[in-house]
């Protein structure tokens, strides 16, 4: 950890701010510094109840406060691109929450963004930092539990069904794929890559946004992943890595901290517990992102933004097969 102590704002003051904040109040080297929000009495009870410094009832001012030198961006999918744009072209160190984008095009709008101006940008995919998702990695990247030939993953819950919402408002980015059918994606992307081959199922909702999606992706040496997401049920959100000397299982709720059960052919399961201590786990992603600052970087070398335009353009290819469209960026 370097000597900086980084001043932090969170752009938009709703449910992830509140669990990202009471997070990064576990980083030394993070001060709380300013929320904002659309409104100006929402960013202040924000910042009174989270201990920032300072609010703004309007992104722009927070934008132009010279003593912000990280964003975290907590607003719905349609506006990332918009609001990483804005942060980036005041020079503010961004941290943007999945999906990164709407699409392809606008991640790579983003990324191109972030050159020009010479300034940090990282989706804020936690999974990636967790320590349990890192060691399935490692124990499947090793080898040692052979070939690894299908990703199975999940993740669902019985989303309330609000109209207006983000969840089920296909204007604000809505439906499953883009804000839970992601995290699956992630798992195959990030173990078996880019698919050659992608066939889906989906059902969709009486707003016009997709529900619930099946996916099979097909890789040319004959590996393969079955992924799914809904609003419509709940499900074990759990991964597994089915491999020819055994399998992997990242135990439920497998993109947040959780325990990892390691199933070698004809051994007893060997379990590690999960590694986490203290709060939900959003603090690895931030602390991850000061690292980078203290060095100098403007991009991760472990959430690179070609992962990020790779899950983007994948998630484009589903949606292109599923006949998901979202009309005002496509
Ligand atoms: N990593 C994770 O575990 C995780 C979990 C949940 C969600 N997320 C991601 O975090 C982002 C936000 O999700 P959330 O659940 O926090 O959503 P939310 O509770 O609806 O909050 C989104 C905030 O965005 C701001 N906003 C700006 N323009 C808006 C508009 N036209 N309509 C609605 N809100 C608008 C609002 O803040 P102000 O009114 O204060 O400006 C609002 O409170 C999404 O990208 C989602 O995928 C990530």
């Amino acid at each position: 950890m370097g000597n900086k102590t980084y001043n932090w704002a969170v752009l938009g003051c709703g449910k992830i701010a509140r669990k990202f904040s009471n997070d990064l109040k576990l980083l030394p080297n993070a001060r709380l510094y300013a929320a904002a929000s659309r409104d100006y009495k929402r960013a202040q009870d924000f910042a009174d109840e989270f201990g920032y410094e300072k609010a703004y009832g309007s992104y722009e001012e927070m934008v132009n406060d010279q003593n912000v030198d990280a964003v975290y961006i907590a607003t719905p999918h349609s506006f990332h691109r918009e609001h990483t744009l804005l942060c980036l072209n005041h020079k503010k160190a961004v941290l943007c929450e999945k999906a990164f984008a709407i699409n392809k095009k606008e991640a790579e709008e983003m990324v191109a963004c972030a050159k020009e101006n010479n300034t940090f940008l990282m989706e804020a995919f936690w999974t990636m930092f967790q320590p349990s998702f890192r060691k399935a990695l490692e124990v499947i990247q090793s080898g040692e539990l052979g070939h690894l030939k299908m990703v199975r993953s999940d993740f669902a819950f019985n989303g309330p069904y609000e109209p207006q919402k983000r969840l089920y408002n296909i204007a604000l980015g809505g439906g499953s794929l883009l804000d839970i059918g992601i995290y699956p994606v992630f798992a195959a992307l990030t173990s078996l890559g880019k698919p050659e081959s992608i066939k889906t199922i989906t059902d969709f909702s009486s707003t016009g946004v997709e529900e619930s999606i099946s996916m099979l992706f097909q890789y040319p040496g004959g590996e393969m992943a079955s992924l799914s997401s809904s609003f419509a049920s709940y499900s074990p959100v759990q991964t597994e890595y089915w491999c020819e000397g055994g399998y992997l299982v990242l135990n439920t709720r497998w993109h947040a901290p959780t325990s990892i059960t390691i199933n070698r052919a004809g051994e007893k399961p060997e379990i590690w517990p999960s590694m986490h201590k203290e709060g939900t786990g959003y603090q690895y992603e931030a602390e991850h992102v000061m690292k980078c600052l203290d060095e100098g970087k403007t991009e991760s070398d472990i959430m690179t933004w070609q992962l990020s335009i790779d899950i983007m353009e994948t998630l484009d290819r589903i949606r292109k097969n599923a006949g998901i469209v979202f009309p005002d960026h496509d």
